[in-house]
């Protein structure tokens, strides 16, 4: 969603604010746009589209130089994509600008009270109330700027990391945040505020995490944070920000997509690496809540999207291996439903940003009621990792793209390694099971295996890109595969597709099956191989169109299917995961013959920091 990068120091700020916007695109836009201090005025371009749009706009115009400016990618939740409705927003002297990520819920009655009082709006946008109640309490209550901007914090609510550049203090950048992410990056004699590390990174590692109610004020060549509800100080901890340039690059390939799912033979090493020691599992994040986690009552996973596909797989296997009964459930639903959470409760929460909105909120309502609340996130550093009473990090690396793919099997093998830990912990499998089930050993060599037949992947693909609705289906843990499969189709393809249990088929969808259908079957070579080409059978006498992702060479299911797609032979787990590659790329490549945005398809945002 929105992105936010403001600097402050002694070089030009234009190509830093520019180049953090490229890196914010991922996060997902509709248009862009910067304010910088020049001459004395606030200097404004905004532009609906790419940040290249912009870019194109700025370079034309005289060469500026300016050492403090605010900047934004905007993705629209109040008034359309448009010039006007893009940030930064300036309050009507002109003399104030800001840059908003959130949603302010009591927008509109401010609004009203600001017309009352002589107040002229320009955009739709909720953001422009912050600004102009500002204006107001500076130039008809006489606060002075930093006491105005504390009252407004007062009457707005809702959630915001703002950004604020005033022109009558050239000195001094002011950011804020309530359930929206913002950071604070410090370098030589030079400050940033990003909304991730990601913009940044070039510049600097040297981060401070803002949390809910903090204000940083950004003064000279220092730097203050407060509470803003009761204005008093606070010591804050610099940390140190472990990030990699490559990995926020693409390299050879054109798409982070692209990259990213052939990232997956090296990343699943890093998500593994260290927490196996012979039979034993080390999660060891984990330790100080352990007891908890082992004993408790009753245990929820809750996540939203791919990590909620997550989630359901984490269910199969917590209760298979430690026998301790999951329930699963959408992180937005989570937080308002009434689950009987108390002390004996632990709640998992999987997010790969680390930043969604309702997972966050999930979370914090079942701390509120005493339940022990465990993150799987990606992003050290993230709001759900720091919310959460303990974790483990998935350690895929930043993945840029905005449908999800490395940190989903990083996320898998995290809550099956979890389900070991805690079947040692239960005694509830032998430790040669355990053994047998932590033999990771061919899991990277399997999926290089995987990734030299994109080119074949790549022919099946491309005969079906012209259909217009996809049946993904599969048993046990290749339903949320499946689930998952039909989720990357849809949401760089635009074509509607569904997952469903393979048996599922005959009570409904079947209905739609035809000539021109596709079905997707995730068939392994497993205990209900048999079923699955039953289900097989009932599909092609149909005349539906059967794409099969197999382990298995048996020339039985060769005649059923239109195509197969051959995965060398696993266990269960693992051709969750290769089989799981396929689809990403199977969906990658109709995306991409289709000629859509692969990395940032329409309406979606990677990071889904509002409700
Ligand atoms: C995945 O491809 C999606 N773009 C989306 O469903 C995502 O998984 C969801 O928004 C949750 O994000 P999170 O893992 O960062 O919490």
């Amino acid at each position: 969603m929105c992105g936010i990068i403001s600097y402050k120091g002694p070089q030009n700020c234009y190509p830093i604010l520019l180049n953090g916007l490229k890196r914010l695109e991922y996060r997902g836009y509709d248009s862009a746009g910067i304010v910088s201090l020049y001459n004395n005025q606030l200097l404004q371009n905004k532009r609906v589209g790419k940040v290249q749009v912009l870019e194109k706009e700025i370079l034309s115009s005289i060469k500026i130089n300016s050492n403090i400016g605010i900047a934004h990618t905007r993705w629209a939740t109040h008034g359309k994509p448009s010039n006007e409705n893009a940030h930064p927003h300036l309050d009507n002297l002109e003399d104030i600008a800001i840059v908003h990520n959130g949603i302010i819920e009591n927008y509109s009655s401010l609004k009203d009270f600001l017309l009352k009082k002589g107040f002229s709006f320009k955009s739709e946008t909720d953001t422009e109330v912050i600004v102009q109640l500002i204006s107001y309490f500076i130039n008809s209550k006489n606060l002075d700027y930093v006491d105005a901007i504390y009252a407004a914090l007062e009457l707005v609510e809702g959630a915001f990391a703002i950004v604020i550049l005033n022109k009558n203090f050239p000195d001094m950048l002011i950011g804020a945040r309530k359930s929206s992410p913002l950071l604070l990056g410090i370098g030589k004699s030079e400050f940033f505020f990003s909304s991730d590390a990601s913009a940044i990174i070039e510049h600097t590692n040297q981060i401070v995490y803002l949390e809910d109610h903090e204000m940083c004020i950004i003064n000279g060549d220092t730097y203050e944070i407060t509470d803003f509800r009761t204005r008093e100080s606070l010591e804050k901890i610099v940390d140190t920000v472990h990030l990699e340039i490559e990995d926020i690059e693409k390299g050879t390939f054109d798409y982070f997509m692209h990259k990213e799912i052939h990232d997956q033979q090296r990343t699943i090493i890093n998500t593994i690496s260290g927490r196996i020691d012979n039979e034993h599992v080390l999660l060891n994040g984990l330790f100080p809540f352990w007891d908890n986690i082992v004993n408790s009552s009753k245990a929820y996973i809750t996540a939203c999207g791919t990590s909620w596909h997550s989630a359901l797989i984490g269910k199969i296997f917590i209760e298979r291996f430690a026998k301790i009964p999951i329930i699963v459930d959408y992180a937005s639903e989570f937080r308002y439903n009434d689950s009987p959470i108390d002390s004996s409760t632990c709640v998992i929460a999987i997010s790969q940003s680390g930043e969604t909105a309702d997972t966050l909120a999930a979370i914090k309502k079942s701390k509120e009621l005493g339940a022990t609340t465990v993150g799987i996130c990606n992003v050290p550093g993230s709001s759900i990792s720091r919310e959460t009473h303990c974790g483990v990090f998935t350690r895929c690396g930043s993945e840029i793209g905005v449908a999800s793919t490395k940190a989903f099997t990083a996320q898998i093998i995290i809550l099956y390694l979890l389900a070991l830990k805690l079947a040692q912990s239960k005694n509830s499998l032998s430790k040669k099971e355990i053994v047998q089930c932590l033999d990771f050993s061919s899991l990277s060599e399997k999926i290089s295996k995987v990734l030299i037949k994109e080119k074949n992947i790549k022919e099946v693909a491309l005969k079906y890109c012209n259909s217009s609705d996809f049946l993904y289906l599969g048993r046990g843990i290749n339903f949320p595969i499946a689930l998952e499969g039909a989720l990357k189709l849809k949401e760089i393809s635009y074509i509607h597709a569904e997952g469903y249990p393979a048996a599922e088929m005959k009570h409904g969808p079947i209905a739609l099956v035809d000539k021109n259908m596709p079905t997707v079957f995730l068939v392994s070579k497993d205990k209900s191989y048999d079923k699955i080409l039953s289900n097989i059978e009932e599909v092609k006498s149909r005349n539906g169109k059967i794409i099969a992702i197999t382990d298995s060479d048996d020339e039985k299911l060769s005649k059923l299917c239109n195509d197969i797609i051959l995965v060398p032979q696993s266990n269960e787990f693992v051709f969750g995961i290769l089989s799981t590659i396929v689809l990403q790329l199977f969906a990658f490549f109709i995306a991409v013959e289709k000629g859509c945005d692969v990395d940032q398809p329409r309406n979606l945002a990677k990071s889904v920091t509002v409700e």
